[in-house]
């Protein structure tokens, strides 16, 4: 392999894959998805995860009115859910009508939560700063929904169970393999 030195970001897609999410909010009477590949854990307490959303997102006006939304993970056999959700805009679309997304209760906001994600987080906005050109919201998560079977005893994804959706930049899905997974002892390599 040769490797490439250049100035700038380049084309800014060197640190995928991330988990392809659809981001879900509700205002104004109405329902909202949008596919989300920039997010990140942040803290644990309080517990705050963050979505990055460019302000010609619909979905960034939902979610600065109702001041929540939900991010919801999703198994890689509904990777056409996030590409759909990605491909449209709910200023145009009722996306949960056009593409019959189907929804289940939600307990401490009013973002729906996806009925086929494995896991998905309620969140309050606790923030929101802009930051080049997109908008960093940081959720407060009040609430958690997941599918018991798709975690182990050990909290991990047991990916025998469940293949999650991976984003790969431009119109790429990618999971993962059972068979990769490496156990690897943190005292057993590090020196604390
Ligand atoms: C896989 C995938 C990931 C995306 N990730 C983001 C993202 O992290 N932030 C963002 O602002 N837009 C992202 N987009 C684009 C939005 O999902 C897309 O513009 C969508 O139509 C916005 O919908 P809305 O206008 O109804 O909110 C992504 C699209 C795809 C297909």
């Amino acid at each position: 392999m040769t490797k490439v030195t250049k100035e700038g970001a380049g084309k800014f897609s060197y640190h995928y894959p991330f988990c392809a999410t659809i981001v879900t909010s509700h205002a104004e009477g109405r329902d909202n998805a949008m596919a989300v590949a920039w997010h990140a854990p942040i803290s644990v307490n309080p517990p705050l995860y963050g979505v990055s959303i460019s302000p010609r997102r619909f979905s960034l006006e939902l979610i600065l009115q109702s001041k929540a939304f939900a991010i919801n993970f999703m198994p890689m056999k509904y990777a056409e859910l996030v590409a759909q959700t990605g491909g449209s805009k709910g200023s145009n679309v009722d996306k949960f009508a056009k593409f019959n997304i189907e929804k289940e209760e939600s307990i401490k906001t009013n973002a729906p939560v996806l009925k086929k994600a494995y896991a998905a987080y309620e969140c309050e906005l606790y923030d929101h700063i802009t930051l080049g050109d997109h908008v960093w919201c940081v959720g407060k998560i009040v609430a958690v929904h997941y599918e018991q079977e798709a975690f182990n005893d050990k909290d991990l994804l047991d990916l025998t169970k469940v293949d999650p959706a991976l984003y790969i930049s431009g119109e790429n899905y990618v999971t993962t393999l059972p068979s990769s997974v490496r156990h690897l002892e943190r005292n057993d390599y590090g020196n604390r």
